[in-house]
């Protein structure tokens, strides 16, 4: 029997019998204290939900005993252990909000516990975890069938299930599974086998825990560390602290820094307890180099075979936010220490939970897992999460709200723009201004439809041309009849009409013109895009401040009437949102005077920036 750690990952909803069934695992491996068990006896007979009789899912939701005593209980990770092994036992509960705690505990877990209710069969959340977990790299599978007795002890509804996962395609076809019947709340098959189901001849929860093998080193592929810190305590101490991803290091060896390919040699491997003969995976070090070369926060150190730098990733995203993800919005990546930002540039596949077949998708909603493409905006040390869980698994960012949006593993990584090289040019965009004489801008009118915009942006434009300045004009509806008359007005198209007028409007901006842009764009994300696509002080947000009661009444093209007649879907500000600026340049309530005076804002607001004299 192997004598080592074991990280297993239980899904499935309370309502499955998972809490009992951890909560009867815990107690027959003798983890839980006197004290504990007197009082899930007196919690029982108040709160139990089987007629006085232990109830072992309150040792896992909770004891209210503690609770009020206002003892914090770990409900993420649970240790115990048998005579043969320790286990680490990651609870992810099974709502669908909690794709966030699966993904936790599965990016960790060497095996996961499945279960599922007798009575209800495989559902499509069950495939959904069984399709993360196997996505997460995890290969092994205890499927526990619970609630046998409420079936009668059948045999053939127990088979049926169990043939049923067996006949899930895809990536899940490559998992090792152990099919067991239990019922958790009695103790059947849990940790000694059942008499009740002589029928079955397999091994209990935990002979099949006691039995599995910890999932398979990852292949050697040479040493990596990514660098958390750069220590510099003192003038002549210089180090560079992290945890070990992968292969062995010891003074003497030489290191290369993956990004900027620079060679040293390590000369100590510092740790809090002295310093060590050798550096192994997920020890946390500090390496002393020989002699100075360009580290920094992110970068990572490694021998040969190197991580390749790619701008370019395609990767398994689990999608954990309300909001979509989108093709063509920027999110942050976090790959272990390291950040950067990346675009969506493709969504390639989503996966269907009822057929657990890859479908074409323009949108990736909450819960769902798809494939995308990603272009990284700096070049990054990285590998497939195959080969490393390290330099393959990230997570992405909302970049305004910063929470966690989605997790992701690389399935390719390249070094997409090596090819397309960026073609300098002599004559550039200051060269092309100082031709016109102007600084080159971006007026960025946002607002409700009829709002005004075009309106202000017509006159705004009329006075630059009268001044001599060379100007250009983005409208929404001018443009979707030609460059993005592909478009329409679902969210992801939005984003793509947004994503495609900013390139645009950066190209006016490298030729040297005033560009005025009027677009609702309606999302915070992608006009912070388009910002960003400009230099600073290039990118003017002007905020066309029309209440949505004046929009309708004026409603020239007659579209608010149809929207809220329900003949036109996904307007804004009907049926679809409107996110207003938060710190535009510029904001113009345009109830509190007319159009001419709200352009001369704009002009004088260009003067006072320097735009125009
Ligand atoms: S954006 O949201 O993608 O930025 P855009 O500015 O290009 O929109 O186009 C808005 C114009 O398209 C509106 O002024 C209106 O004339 C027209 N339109 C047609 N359908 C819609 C809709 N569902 N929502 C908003 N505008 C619409």
């Amino acid at each position: 029997m192997p004598d080592s750690l074991l990280r297993v990952l239980a899904c499935g909803s309370v309502d499955d019998g998972k809490s009992t069934l951890i909560g009867r695992l815990l107690f027959e491996c003798g983890t839980i204290q006197d004290d504990v068990m007197a009082a899930l006896e007196r919690d029982s007979k108040r709160f139990g939900t089987v007629g006085g009789a232990i109830d072992y899912a309150l040792l896992v939701d909770g004891l209210a005993a503690e609770r009020e005593q206002g003892v914090t209980i770990d409900v993420a990770y649970r240790f115990f252990e048998t005579p043969h092994r320790r286990f680490i036992l990651a609870d992810a509960p099974g709502h669908q909000q909690y794709t966030r705690n699966m993904v936790t505990g599965a990016s960790m877990a060497d095996i996961a516990v499945l279960l599922v209710d007798a009575r209800k069969g495989l559902l499509a959340q069950t495939r959904r975890h069984a399709a993360i977990a196997a996505l997460f790299g995890i290969r092994q599978v205890v499927l526990a069938v619970n609630k046998m007795d409420l079936v009668g002890f059948d045999q053939a509804v127990f088979e049926r299930i169990a043939a049923d996962f067996a006949a899930l395609p895809g990536r899940l076809g490559g998992l090792r599974v152990t099919a067991i019947p239990v019922v958790a709340r009695d103790g059947d098959n849990i940790t000694s086998t059942s008499a009740r189901m002589p029928w079955y001849a397999g091994p209990s929860v935990l002979a099949a825990l006691e039995a599995a093998s910890p999932a398979a080193p990852q292949a050697e592929r040479g040493f990596r560390m990514p660098v958390q810190l750069v220590s510099r305590p003192s003038a002549g101490f210089r180090g560079y602290a992290g945890t070990v991803a992968s292969g062995r290091i010891r003074p003497g060896d030489a290191v290369v820094n993956a990004v900027s390919l620079t060679e040293a040699r390590i000369s100590r491997i510092v740790t809090m307890d002295g310093d060590l003969p050798e550096a192994r995976p997920g020890q946390a070090v500090t390496l002393v180099l020989d002699r100075e070369i360009d580290v920094s926060r992110g970068d990572v150190l490694a021998t040969a075979p190197l991580p390749p730098l790619a701008d370019e990733i395609s990767a398994s995203v689990v999608w954990m936010d309300e909001t979509p993800l989108f093709r063509g919005r920027t999110y942050g990546l976090m790959l272990g220490t390291r950040s950067v930002t990346g675009t969506i540039t493709d969504i390639a596949t989503r996966l269907d939970m009822d057929s657990l077949q890859e479908e074409p998708a323009r949108e990736l909603n909450l819960n769902e897992i798809g494939k995308v493409s990603i272009s990284l905006a700096q070049p990054f040390a990285c590998e497939p999460y195959a080969a490393s869980r390290e330099l393959g698994g990230f997570i992405l960012i909302d970049r305004l709200t910063r929470a966690t949006v989605g997790a992701g593993m690389i399935e390719t990584a390249r070094s997409g723009r090596g090819n397309v090289r960026w073609h300098r040019l002599d004559v550039d965009k200051t060269a092309r201004a100082a031709l016109k004489y102007q600084q080159p801008a971006v007026l960025w009118f946002t607002g409700l439809s009829a709002s005004g915009k075009s309106t202000i942006a017509n006159l705004v434009e009329k006075r630059l041309h009268a001044m001599g300045r060379h100007t250009a004009v983005l409208d929404g509806d001018n443009v979707r009849h030609g460059l993005n008359r592909d478009l329409g007005f679902t969210e992801a198209d939005r984003v793509e009409n947004i994503r495609r007028v900013a390139e645009v409007a950066k190209l006016f901006v490298e030729a040297g013109l005033i560009v005025l842009v009027s677009f609702i764009s309606p999302y915070r994300a992608e006009r912070l895009q388009a910002r960003e696509r400009v230099e600073d002080g290039e990118f003017i947000e002007i905020f066309v401040d029309t209440p949505i009661e004046e929009c309708r009444r004026r409603d020239p093209k007659g579209l608010y009437a149809k929207a809220d007649a329900g003949q036109l879907r996904n307007f804004t500000g009907v049926d679809a949102p409107y996110e207003a600026p938060l710190a535009p340049e510029l904001h113009l309530p345009t109830m509190q005077a007319p159009p001419e005076s709200l352009a001369e804002q704009v002009v004088e607001e260009l003067r006072r920036r320097g735009i125009v004299a």
